[in-house]
């Protein structure tokens, strides 16, 4: 089929001589002198490649650039421009240009480029071209059925004051849902404060949320207004509940039963009007069992559940995931690029202990560590091998050493995929603990293999052998 290009220049000339040159290499052209003329082209789906000028008399080509990618990421753009600066270079590569050609140019090289920009184009196996705009103001990407399950709670209770409880593993947009469930509820025109109880010393909890008196404690030079008070109006959302000391628990609840609170401190009573969201990644039926968590409490802040889905319960979300973080970056002033099927195949069959937190950081530093455009299944490869993400993602400090290992065997007997892993727990476990256990011993002997080996009780070649087989980083540091 012969291939349309479309050519936006105010130079008459230019125009000309390009339409002249393509037509005789058998291409259909079109032509415009205007950056809206372009726009109106690309944006009813005309063209399989663009070759733009920058200085146009309405806009500058290159403003267009990263809108034309948005809406069709597969159309290529070549940038040609007279002012032959390396911004004009950094910028249209940035924004996503197949290539920059400074002009004058030589119309054989033109012709090569057009050549190997419509290659590409037929080698791009990722040629859905719908337009993602619509999922830009969603803060929640993902069209899963296990997904749907969740903006049907949420939309149900958007307009209610209902408390909500939304448990999920570390990184599975728990603080999103909640976001959202303010941003798009009856109290959106009022503050959303966040708190999040692992982070807090536990003797500042209660002051933190309830304000306290001047002088009621040391330390406590001032007045403070505490988060109850900074929300008034809109959402507490009270993150990581199942790291909330007990005393703290106690007062919650009153607060959840009274409707009332004291500062610390104080005497007098104060109504709250705040909309609780609370998250965990805990089971808190469990904590309950073992006497961590108050039951009454639990099940007044339990009043709706929302589970949100582990990224392996809904890989089909993956590409649309990917897509999503890329076009962010583009709009972060990053480069474009795209990710090839095998490669999104590849990434459908991790495992994501860490979940679309892991997923994100993935993309962002593909985005930020490779120069080409087009990310097959080899950058994958590395990038997931490189570290495992159990010791990246996970909290360790607020999880205890039998849950972690519980999620991690649990999550390769639930995996549908990777049938390998699950003959071979036991070596599976042992790599996830060797590689966190070596490297913190290596920090604290600053380096020094021989101090390591001696601290573990191994023999230093094993040591040795140990952490090339892992692939330890090994920095030496002075006292
Ligand atoms: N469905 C989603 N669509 C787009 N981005 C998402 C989605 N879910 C999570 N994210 C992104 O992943 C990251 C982690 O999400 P979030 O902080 O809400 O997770 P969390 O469940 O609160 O994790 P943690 O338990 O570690 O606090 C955020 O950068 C968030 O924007
Ligand atoms: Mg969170």
């Amino acid at each position: 089929m012969t291939k349309t290009i479309i050519v936006a220049d105010d130079d008459n000339a230019i125009r000309k001589v390009l339409n002249q040159a393509l037509a005789r290499d058998n291409y259909n052209v079109m032509t415009t002198g205007t950056a809206s003329g372009l726009w109106t082209l690309v944006n009813e789906g005309h063209g399989d490649l663009v070759i733009m000028d920058v200085v146009m008399p309405d806009e500058n080509g290159l403003d267009l650039l990263p809108q034309i990618k948005k809406i069709r990421p597969n159309l290529e753009v070549i940038v040609m421009s007279a002012q032959n600066t390396l911004m004009t270079a950094v910028n249209a590569t940035q924004r996503g240009a197949f290539e920059y050609i400074p002009k004058p140019f030589d119309l054989f090289e033109l012709g090569n480029i057009v050549n190997r920009a419509l290659q590409q184009k037929n080698n791009q196996t990722n040629k859905r071209e719908d337009n993602i705009n619509d999922d830009e103001q969603l803060p929640l990407i993902g069209r899963s059925s296990a997904m749907q399950d969740v903006y049907r709670s949420l939309a149900r209770l958007m307009n209610t004051d209902l408390t909500v409880l939304i448990t999920g593993n570390s990184g599975t947009g728990k603080e999103l849902a909640a976001r959202a469930l303010h941003d798009y509820g009856k109290r959106k025109n009022f503050p959303f404060v966040a708190i999040n109880m692992a982070a807090i010393p536990r003797e500042l909890i209660e002051s933190e949320l309830f304000g306290h008196e001047k002088g009621s404690f040391t330390g406590a030079t001032n007045n403070s207004k505490g988060r109850f008070r900074q929300a008034e109006g809109g959402t507490l959302f009270l993150d990581e509940i199942g790291d909330m000391p007990s005393e703290a628990q106690t007062r919650l609840l009153r607060v959840l039963q009274e409707g009332e609170f004291t500062t610390v401190g104080g005497n007098n009573a104060i109504r709250s009007d705040v909309r609780i969201i609370a998250a965990t990644h805990r089971d808190l039926t469990q904590s309950i069992r073992q006497g961590l968590f108050r039951e009454d409490l639990y099940y007044r802040l339990n009043v709706v559940p929302i589970r949100m889905p582990a990224l392996n319960e809904r890989k089909e979300d993956i590409p649309e995931l990917v897509k999503y973080f890329l076009s962010r970056s583009l709009e972060e002033g990053l480069p474009w690029k795209i990710l090839d099927d095998a490669a999104i195949d590849r990434l459908k069959k991790h495992n994501w202990p860490g979940n679309v937190r892991e997923l994100e950081n993935l993309v962002s530093r593909i985005v930020a560590l490779y120069s080409q455009d087009n990310i097959g299944i080899e950058v994958i490869e590395s990038e997931l091998s490189e570290l495992n993400p159990i010791d990246r993602n996970q909290n360790f400090t607020s999880s205890n050493i039998t849950e972690l290992l519980e999620t991690f065997v649990n999550d390769i007997l639930n995996s549908q995929k990777d049938s390998s892993k699950k003959g071979n727990i036991y070596n599976q476990v042992l790599k996830e603990i060797e590689r966190p256990l070596i490297s913190h011993v290596l920090n604290i002997s600053r380096g020094n293999q021989l101090k390591c080996a001696n601290l573990l009780g191994v023999n230093r070649n094993t040591l040795r052998k140990k952490i090339h087989e892992l692939n330890i980083p090994v920095t030496r540091t002075p006292k």
